[in-house]
């Protein structure tokens, strides 16, 4: 499979939004919510409110978002980066890879892309967070350069 990464635009909204929703089963917060708590809240389940934090990304930092693409011109993944340029600080709030792409270094790839984007930005230190439940982030994470700095626990209750 040959792939690429280039800057997001119109017509990507769609595919990352499936791509995130397949992906984000079992690690992500709005899953375990849903299943700590049970059934849907405001009418809407947890797909809903997950890719609801791409349309954020793309409000905060239409810039930050860049995708893989396959020759064809199929999307096969893509990761979001925010930015607050007063602290120096890059942040990457979102990443996936479509499950038929995995594990042929295209996440790899997305993170040095960012890391790449942040450092002409001249940011000084980027952070990522991941679920418990996520092997995947917990081995790809150290291995792109981030370390381990904190645990949070997270609380909810239904109202
Ligand atoms: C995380 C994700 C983006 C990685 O995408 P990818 O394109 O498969 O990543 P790469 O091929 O670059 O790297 C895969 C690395 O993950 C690690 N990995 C893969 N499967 C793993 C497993 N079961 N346990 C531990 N580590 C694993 C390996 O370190 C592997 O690197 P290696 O092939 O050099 O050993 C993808 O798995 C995904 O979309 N997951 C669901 C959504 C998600 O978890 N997003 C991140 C949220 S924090």
């Amino acid at each position: 499979m040959k792939w690429s990464i280039r800057k997001f635009k119109e017509g990507d909204l769609k595919p990352i939004k499936a791509i995130t929703v397949e992906g984000f089963v079992g690690v992500s917060l709005d899953h375990s919510l849903e299943q700590k708590l049970g059934g849907n809240f405001a009418g809407h389940d947890w797909r809903w409110r997950k890719a609801r934090h791409i349309d954020d990304d793309l409000e905060t930092n239409p810039e930050g978002i860049f995708v893989a693409e396959e020759e064809d011109g199929a999307v096969l993944g893509y990761i979001s980066a925010t930015i607050d340029r007063e602290a120096g600080k890059g942040r990457i709030p979102n990443l996936a890879v479509a499950s038929k792409a995995r594990s042929q270094g295209i996440g790899r790839a997305l993170i040095e892309h960012v890391l790449d984007y942040f450092r002409s930005e001249k940011l000084e230190y980027a952070v990522i967070e991941t679920m418990e439940s996520n092997p995947i982030g917990q081995t790809l994470y150290p291995q792109t350069g981030f370390q381990e700095i904190a645990r949070q626990v997270h609380y909810a209750q239904r109202l």
